[in-house]
């Protein structure tokens, strides 16, 4: 897999794709298969607000669309516009999103500044509802 680092910068560059025209808040995500392939996602705002998509979720619909349904690791920037990312954590529905597919010890890399926080998709996510809920 890249380094870490590297998937950093990917989400990063994604931001500048972003459509978010009623935030003004820019966000990038590179999810990275067990293969090592990587899938860009950017937030895509909405005149009708609710119908806007994260990042995260975006990168997962691509990804799955071509296929994929196992991952190892996910890296997010965020922050205004043009400026250095500050701590985007995903959103509660990402996490939930990501859960349904990626191993709960899978690392999120949120970027901040010119560093990132690492986390695991079950720290940010404890006692997630899941599948078996509904044997
Ligand atoms: N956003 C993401 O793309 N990912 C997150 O996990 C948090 C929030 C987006 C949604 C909206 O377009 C903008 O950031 C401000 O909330």
């Amino acid at each position: 897999m890249q380094d870490k680092i590297s998937l950093v910068k990917l989400a990063d560059e994604a931001r500048k794709n972003s459509y978010c025209p009623y935030s003004g808040m820019s966000v990038g995500a590179a999810l990275v298969t067990d293969e090592g392939e990587i899938f860009l996602g950017v937030n895509i705002e909405n005149a009708s607000f609710p119908c806007g998509i994260c990042a995260e979720r975006s990168a997962l619909a691509a990804a799955v669309s071509a296929g994929k349904r196992r991952f190892s690791a996910i890296a997010v920037s965020g922050g205004r516009m043009g400026e250095a990312p500050t701590g985007f954590t995903p959103c509660g529905a990402c996490r939930q999103a990501l859960s349904e597919l990626c191993p709960a010890d899978m690392p999120v890399l949120v970027a901040r500044g010119e560093g990132f926080d690492e986390y695991t998709l079950s720290s940010l996510l404890p006692y997630s509802f899941d599948k078996s809920r509904l044997d």
